[in-house]
This record gives C-alpha cells, structure tokens and sequence, in this order.
C-alpha cells in the first residue's frame, strides 16, 4: 500500500458507501477497514469494495494502530461522540454533516483535534472543496 492513508469507513449506509466508492478511486488513501453495526449492510460493503477487515463496533476500529483516518458516516446524533473518540485514538477524522448537533459538541471536536494534533474535516461538499481536498491526499 506504500504512502497510502489507511482509512476506515465507520457506518456504511447511504453515505459510507460514498465515502467508500471515493476512497476506492483515490491514489493517495484506501479503505483498509469498517465499521457498521448493521450485519447485512457490512456484509454488502465489504464484499462490494473488497474491504478485508469489518467490525460490528467502531471501537474496535480505533484500537487499530495501523488505522490512520476515520470517515465518519453514522447518524447525526453519534457523530460528536464518535469524532472525539476517534481523535482520542489519534486517528484523522471526516465527519459527515453536519458536524454535530450543538456548536458546544462542534467544539469540543475542534478542541481534541488540536489537542491530539489531528485533522478534522467536516463533509460539507456543497460548501466547499472539502471532499476534493480529501480525495487528493
Ligand atoms: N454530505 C452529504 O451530502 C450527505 C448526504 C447524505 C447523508 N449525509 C450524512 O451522512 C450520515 C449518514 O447518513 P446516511 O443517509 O448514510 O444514513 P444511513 O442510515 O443510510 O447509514 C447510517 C449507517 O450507520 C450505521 N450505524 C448506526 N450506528 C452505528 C454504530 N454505532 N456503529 C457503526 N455503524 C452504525 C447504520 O447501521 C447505518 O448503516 C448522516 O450524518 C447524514 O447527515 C451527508
């Protein structure tokens, strides 16, 4: 895998499969792992992206040394949780939008960012050129 990023996918409904179909195009990161609570649905993205390693819980995602990014992609509601906990692990972090459900919680994110030294991007991607920004590392 060389330079590559190595990613995993947390929540692969809807949008985690975005998240997957663009890390799979990507020459500077790759999908290595994921994270869904959903049985069938992990079973359907593993299989479709080739994805070799899947848990039914996010934690065990971020005790994953070899692990150097997370995108985020579960409900509103567990973002914030999910980011700090994230960054805590000293993983990189793209959360899906919005970023989380108070300017308190959003700032908590930014605070534990800074303070493990990570990135955290939100995927606002009719905003901004996040995404693009992401999909060249
Ligand atoms: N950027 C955009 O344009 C855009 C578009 C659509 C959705 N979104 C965002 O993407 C996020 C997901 O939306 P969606 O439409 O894909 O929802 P979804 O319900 O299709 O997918 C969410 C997935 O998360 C899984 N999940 C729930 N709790 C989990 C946990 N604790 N651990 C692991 N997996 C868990 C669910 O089983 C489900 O498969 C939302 O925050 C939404 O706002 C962004």
């Amino acid at each position: 895998m060389g330079e590559r990023l190595r990613c995993a996918v947390i929540g692969t409904g809807a949008f985690g499969l975005e998240h997957l179909t663009s890390l799979s195009q990507c020459h500077r990161a790759a999908a290595v792992a994921i994270a869904e609570s959903n049985p069938a649905r992990a079973k359907e993205a593993s299989e479709r992206f080739k994805i070799p390693r899947s848990y039914s819980d996010y934690r065990e995602v971020l005790e994953q040394a070899d692990i150097d990014a997370v995108t985020i992609a579960v409900p509103n509601h567990l973002h914030a949780q999910v980011a700090i906990e994230a960054l805590k692990a000293r993983k990189h972090v793209l959360i899906e939008k919005p970023m989380a459900l108070s300017a308190k919680d959003a700032s908590r994110i930014i605070d534990t960012a800074a303070k493990m030294r990570r990135t955290v991007m939100v995927d606002q991607n009719y905003r901004s050129t996040v995404t693009r920004k992401w999909r060249n590392w």
